[in-house]
């Protein structure tokens, strides 16, 4: 593999994802990673991530000074680009010219293997306040900013290279190439990871893993759980048995995705559980949003148990019993849990409405190296329709935390209504691209009086939330052309009974949550 090692987290995810776009598998490593053990990783090559701090601050995070000695190629940015300097001989200063954002770089030493191929004048992005005024004995410098003397350094002859600016950054205008001629030139690393390598790669371990054994899997209808569902069902074909819970808070047509599209596509088999009923019985006469998201889970956990008790008796009358569970977990959530292995990684929320934590099962976790892109590629090359794939996050409780005031069937039909309306009509407006998610809110209790054909009306108002995000930790609202919302208002007030209001959420993240509960 490649290496990231971490300085501050924000940024390594981001390199290890640009290094993947290259073809080339990459794993992230906090920076007190010792010599010892990147060489037993054998990595291809090292890049040594950016980071908030300054090398000069006192225990600001450093680098096991035998890294660099092992005569792997590395390519540091930014902070790493400094902590290379400095272990190496080179200066680090305080000049006290900082630079942020879209700065203009221009190549001293055109030719070299890093930059080749690029224009001597270039625009990178920039984000720093101390600056290498001095490069390492031996060092060719390649690039000077206005403010910054050595902007970049290269040794070819020990295959160490150094950038001051974000080349995983998209605003870095030959940001990709530089990775690349990094990767491909310097490192010599062949372009090779792709998704049939990923498959087959994965199918074999589950093989190893699962010997003979059955394993459970629980289908949201979202991206993860369906692509690690069906890589498994490729490695081990009927010894998975899916299991679908209708909760009745879904959305138009998704169950039939799932048992109609999804199963025609795998070949998967799946055991749906029809839990509606339960569910609203439940959530009758609830109108707080934690208790619902609380009755919902714990429903959810109920409806689980009963479903893999079945299971279980079924394949212990075969005489094998259900020994594995399959969780999609991605790359993201065990970067941020700390690296580990085992299942003091699974974080409950990402599985939907939460599987109880004292179940008996070792985990199946094949999705645990990739990042959610990667995934949905892996899901096209296992022949997965687009509508699974391509789907946007949906919440676990489903619509019952958009339906403001009590959940109940007729609303619920409502609301399904007015959201495939609303989500027609931006597929149809090409902007599904633009949009992280759409939640179509129905307010239940609040009624306005309108006009429709000649008679007063009361009705319900609905809400549309479109908002653009990168992790859904922030985000904002997205802004629609009037057109698309005209249509969609348009639509709703005419076809939906009941809504005569169609209104536009215009608050980002903070202060306003994405879902209304
Ligand atoms: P909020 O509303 O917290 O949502 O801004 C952030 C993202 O998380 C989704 N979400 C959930 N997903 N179970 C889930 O699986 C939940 O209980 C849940 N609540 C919110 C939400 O749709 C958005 O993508």
């Amino acid at each position: 593999p490649v290496l990231v090692v971490d300085f501050g987290a924000q940024y390594a995810q981001l390199i290890a994802r640009r290094v993947r776009e290259a073809g080339v598998y990459s794993e992230i490593v906090p920076h007190t990673i010792s010599a010892a053990e990147v060489a037993a990783k054998n990595p291809a090559g090292i890049v040594l991530s950016g980071g908030p701090s300054s090398v000069y601050e006192p225990g600001s995070p450093d680098l096991d000074h035998g890294v660099l000695q092992l005569g792997i190629p590395t390519l540091g940015i930014c902070y790493g680009f400094q902590v290379m300097a400095r272990q190496l001989g080179g200066e680090v200063a305080k000049t006290g010219a900082r630079e942020y954002g879209s700065t203009g770089v221009r190549l001293t030493a055109p030719g070299g293997v890093l930059l080749s191929g690029q224009p001597e004048e270039q625009t990178a992005w920039m984000s720093h306040g101390d600056s290498v005024v001095k490069a390492p004995e031996g060092f060719d410098v390649l690039a000077a900013s206005e403010s910054t003397p050595v902007a970049a350094f290269a040794s070819d002859a020990r295959k160490l290279y150094g950038v001051q600016w974000h080349p995983e950054v998209k605003h870095s205008q030959f940001g990709q190439r530089v990775i690349e001629n990094f990767l491909h030139d310097a490192a010599g690393i062949a372009a090779d990871w792709n998704s049939g390598n990923v498959i087959a790669e994965q199918v074999e371990k589950i093989r190893a893993q699962v010997g003979g054994g059955k394993v459970i899997c629980g289908l949201s209808g979202g991206v993860d759980s369906a692509v690690a569902a069906a890589l498994v069902h490729k490695a081990v074909g009927d010894q998975l048995v899916c299991v679908f819970v209708d909760h009745g808070l879904l959305r138009a047509g998704e169950r039939e995705q799932v048992e109609q599209d999804y199963v025609a596509a795998t070949g998967v088999r799946l055991v749906t559980i029809d839990a509606a009923e339960q569910f609203l019985g439940a959530l009758a006469g609830v109108t707080d949003p934690e208790q619902k998201r609380k009755i919902i889970g714990r429903e959810f956990i109920r409806t689980f148990e009963t479903a893999q008790a079945e299971l279980v008796a079924e394949s212990a009358a075969d005489g094998d019993p259900i020994a594995f569970l399959v969780q999609g977990t991605l790359y993201p959530d065990v970067v941020e849990s700390g690296g580990g292995t085992g299942t003091a990684n699974i974080k409950s929320h990402h599985n939907v409405g939460g599987l109880p934590e004292d179940l008996q099962f070792e985990l199946v976790e094949p999705l645990r190296t990739l990042f959610k892109d990667e995934v949905r590629a892996i899901g096209r090359e296992l022949g997965l329709p687009e509508v699974i794939v391509g789907r946007q996050p949906f919440p676990g409780p489903g619509l019952g935390i958009r339906i403001v005031g009590e959940v109940t069937f007729d609303r619920l039909e409502l609301l399904r209504h007015a959201d495939a309306i609303a989500r027609a009509e931006l597929t149809a407006a090409g902007l599904d691209g633009e949009i992280w998610q759409c939640p179509v809110v129905l307010l239940a209790d609040v009624r306005s009086v309108g006009v429709q054909g000649d008679g007063r009306s009361y009705g319900h108002p609905i809400v549309l939330r479109p908002v653009s995000s990168e992790d859904a930790m922030t985000a904002d609202w997205t802004r629609l052309p009037y057109d698309t919302l005209a249509k969609i208002s348009t639509r709703i007030t005419n076809e939906v009974a009941g809504v005569n209001r169609v209104v536009l959420d215009v608050t980002s993240k903070p202060p306003g949550t994405i879902e209304w509960e």
